[in-house]
């Protein structure tokens, strides 16, 4: 399983690219918001520290105006990603960035129709948000292993993305339903290799080792 990087923080980000452990990066305005830069200048930074798919949010409501941030976007890097909203003019857009060979990340998905619907308009990506369906009571991870089905079924090549990812059982989860990617934010990165048990045993090897004839 890829594992994405979701913030905007290139603090964190260098860490990860450092341990082998980044293999793309996924904004949003929220996220570029939250790192307190300048949009385009925190993303092209990104771009050029993160040697994959870097995902860029447009923000424009119509397709047209999708298309034209999209090919700013593709301005500033090979590995742009094209983040597209989960709508009808989104789509529209998908359809037209897919022939200009421009990739796109179909985000805010809540249902597996809506996935359906993106990758049939050639979406490179698709973003199911597992945390915020989790969030209303609802079992998020669900809506992955439905929405892996249904590509496997009719072997379309979009990834699946699990976003919205909130704890470190949401990516045990997706690696078991053999999700392709997980978007995963770095205080949950934290948890990933961190154990109790890990810690107390390099303590006791420690102390004894200082306790050993050497
Ligand atoms: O990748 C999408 C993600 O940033 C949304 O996460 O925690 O705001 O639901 P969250």
């Amino acid at each position: 399983m890829k594992f994405f990087i979701d913030t905007a923080e290139i603090i964190e980000i260098k860490k990860y690219v450092e341990q082998g452990l980044c293999d793309g990066v996924t904004t949003n305005p929220t996220l570029i918001m939250k790192s307190g830069r300048n949009f385009e200048e925190v993303t092209k930074e990104i771009l050029k520290i993160v040697p994959g798919p870097v995902s860029v949010e447009a923000i424009s409501e119509d397709a047209k105006g999708m298309v034209k941030e999209a090919e700013r976007f593709a301005g500033w890097g090979k590995n742009v990603v094209v983040k597209i909203p989960m709508t009808a003019e989104g789509l529209k857009a998908v359809r037209v960035l897919t022939k200009k060979g421009i990739k796109t990340n179909v985000t805010l998905v809540f249902s597996a129709n809506q996935a359906l619907l993106a990758a049939k308009a050639g979406a490179t990506y698709v973003s199911p948000f597992i945390g915020r369906l989790d969030d209303q009571g609802e079992e998020g991870i669900n809506l992955v292993a439905e929405i892996l089905d249904i590509f496997e079924n009719y072997g379309f090549k979009t990834e699946v993305i699990v976003a919205s990812v909130r704890h470190a059982r949401h990516v045990t989860d997706a690696a078991l339903l053999g999700a392709h990617i997980a978007t995963i934010p770095p205080n949950v990165m934290e948890k990933l290799y961190r154990h109790a048990k890990t810690d107390e045993g390099i303590d006791r090897f420690l102390s004894d080792w200082k306790k050993a004839k050497k």
